[in-house]
């Protein structure tokens, strides 16, 4: 297995799934475009930009990419497979050109910002090369496209954020929702191509955050994920005379918490070294602030966390997992891990596994290390783990955590959960299925015909797998 996920985020079952209209009539508009999404949140929540900058312009959604004029494919970088993924599935669309020659084809995203027009050499069937930053200029360039001419853009800004284009929510629940509440990171972990791909990190207005938030609310949405790579350095200086305070991410999380009680609040991702005891504290005081973070690792030992750039040693991580715990002793806590970085040692490796039996996640999403072009790990260390290290590692890192996952689940048989539901379960149209506020994912079979997608119920955990809690509703 070469990435493993489990769950959520970049949960691997979701990555291309074509996304289609909800709240938009294709047949309100005079031309047809398809979307599919690889890679993180950030890529499915700005594909819903891109749907209303798109929908702006006369273009409504279809599932069916055979009737599209226009056919984007939102792409990622952050490891090799994912780019070999998008690179099939330009091949795949080779068939689909040759039947309808007139639709366009765009790379979006991460590995259109990382290739830049090289993109167009290598795969010639690609018409527009469109980077995260430069989503308003989609319509001019498929006007360009349409000359027959190959459209470019992939300038990256300081300031956009997209913070006044109302997302066209896209396959969505109606119940869950993602908001974006900052871009880029300047980060520059050794290994990742995020800071390469997104650029600067800069945060959006709170005022559009909240109204956004209340207008999902209003609409009968009941959970909103705020999302950025780093949501703990968020920092927006409002612009008005009388406010000499920036808003931090604790007191964004307050004011998003304040809409309503009944509208759940999560975020995601958290770097370790920016969570602050106000961001705790604040989680703590408010029921509607889910009890989870996403507190990625990456490595157990100090000395390859010094070699990411990671800024943290593993004492302090483990300091911080304490900290958490000693504030939210009730927290749901997950990682991301990476297997055999450069120079990694046998040693090193079980640093790692002795670090998440302490941190006893319930989750992790665990990969392994894959050179990316440019990165700093890249131009300064040698990739040199062989890959049926790296493979064997991963693999013991997976199979602790879902010994661990197993554990979790097992402990929380007997208890009785608040869960949001969000739809029917995957297996049968007879179970429903929503999360709890630590994020486990719970089915539990229909008995009260007035209970809805949206409602809240107790749920009485009487059995489990290493995935999924199984139950009953209870008063
Ligand atoms: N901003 C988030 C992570 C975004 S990328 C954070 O800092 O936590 C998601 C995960 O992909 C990372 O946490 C890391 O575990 C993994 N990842 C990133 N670059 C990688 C690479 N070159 N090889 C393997 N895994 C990588
Ligand atoms: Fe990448 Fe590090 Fe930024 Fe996360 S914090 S996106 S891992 S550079
Ligand atoms: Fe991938 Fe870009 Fe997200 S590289 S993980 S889509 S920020």
């Amino acid at each position: 297995m070469l990435d493993v996920t489990t769950q959520k985020i970049q949960d691997e079952s979701r990555q291309g799934e074509a996304y289609a209209p909800f709240e938009n009539d294709p047949n309100n508009y005079s031309k047809k475009f398809y979307i599919e999404s690889y890679g993180c949140q950030m890529n499915f929540s700005d594909s819903e930009i891109v749907a209303s900058i798109l929908a702006d312009s006369g273009f409504g959604a279809t599932r069916n990419y055979e009737e599209a004029d226009l056919i984007l494919l939102n792409t990622c970088s952050i490891r090799e497979k994912a780019e070999q993924t998008v690179r099939k599935r330009l091949n795949d669309l080779r068939k689909v050109k040759d039947n309808n020659p007139g639709a366009l084809i765009g790379v979006l995203g991460c590995m259109a910002e990382r290739l830049k027009a090289k993109l167009l050499e290598e795969e010639k069937l690609v018409d527009m090369v469109v980077g995260p930053d430069a989503y308003r200029t989609l319509p001019g360039l498929v006007e360009e496209a349409e000359t027959g001419q190959k459209a470019v853009n992939v300038l990256l800004s300081r300031e956009e954020t997209y913070a006044d284009i109302s997302p066209v929510r896209l396959d969505s629940n109606g119940i869950t929702a993602f908001v974006s509440i900052m871009r880029g990171c300047n980060n520059m972990c050794s290994f990742c191509v995020v800071p390469f791909t997104r650029g600067r990190e800069r945060s959006r207005d709170t005022q559009s955050i909240i109204a956004e938030c209340r207008n999902l609310f209003e609409n009968g949405y009941k959970e909103v994920t705020l999302l950025g790579q780093n949501v703990d350095s968020y920092y927006w200086l409002p612009n008005s005379p009388e406010a000499v305070k920036p808003v931090t991410f604790a007191e964004l999380l307050e004011q998003v918490a304040l809409i309503d009680p009944d509208l759940r609040v999560r975020f995601s991702t958290s770097h370790p070294k920016d969570i602050t005891d106000d961001v705790l504290f604040t989680m703590a005081k408010y029921e509607n602030i889910c009890k989870y973070i996403h507190l990625p690792v990456q490595s157990g030992s100090t000395r390859v966390l010094q070699l990411m750039n990671r800024t943290y040693t593993r004492e302090w991580y483990l300091a911080k997992v304490d900290r958490i715990r000693e504030i939210m002793p009730d927290c749901g806590i997950s990682s991301d891990i990476i297997a055999g970085f450069c120079t990694e040692t046998e040693e090193e490796h079980q640093d790692t596994l002795s670090l998440m039996a302490y941190s006893k996640y319930d989750l992790s999403y665990m990969f392994f290390y894959s050179e990316r072009p440019g990165t700093l790990a890249a131009r300064r260390y040698t990739d040199d783990i062989p890959e049926e290290v790296k493979k064997r590692r991963l693999d013991e890192i997976v199979k602790l955590q879902n010994q661990m996952s197993l554990e979790s689940n097992q402990k929380d048989l007997g208890k009785t959960f608040k869960v949001l539901i969000e739809g029917n379960s995957k297996k049968s149209d007879a179970d429903w299925k929503g999360r709890n506020s630590q994020n486990k994912m719970i089915v539990f079979p229909k008995t009260n015909p007035s209970l809805t997608p949206g409602s809240y119920v107790n749920v009485l955990i009487t059995e489990c797998t290493g995935a999924t809690l199984i139950g009953n509703i209870v008063d």
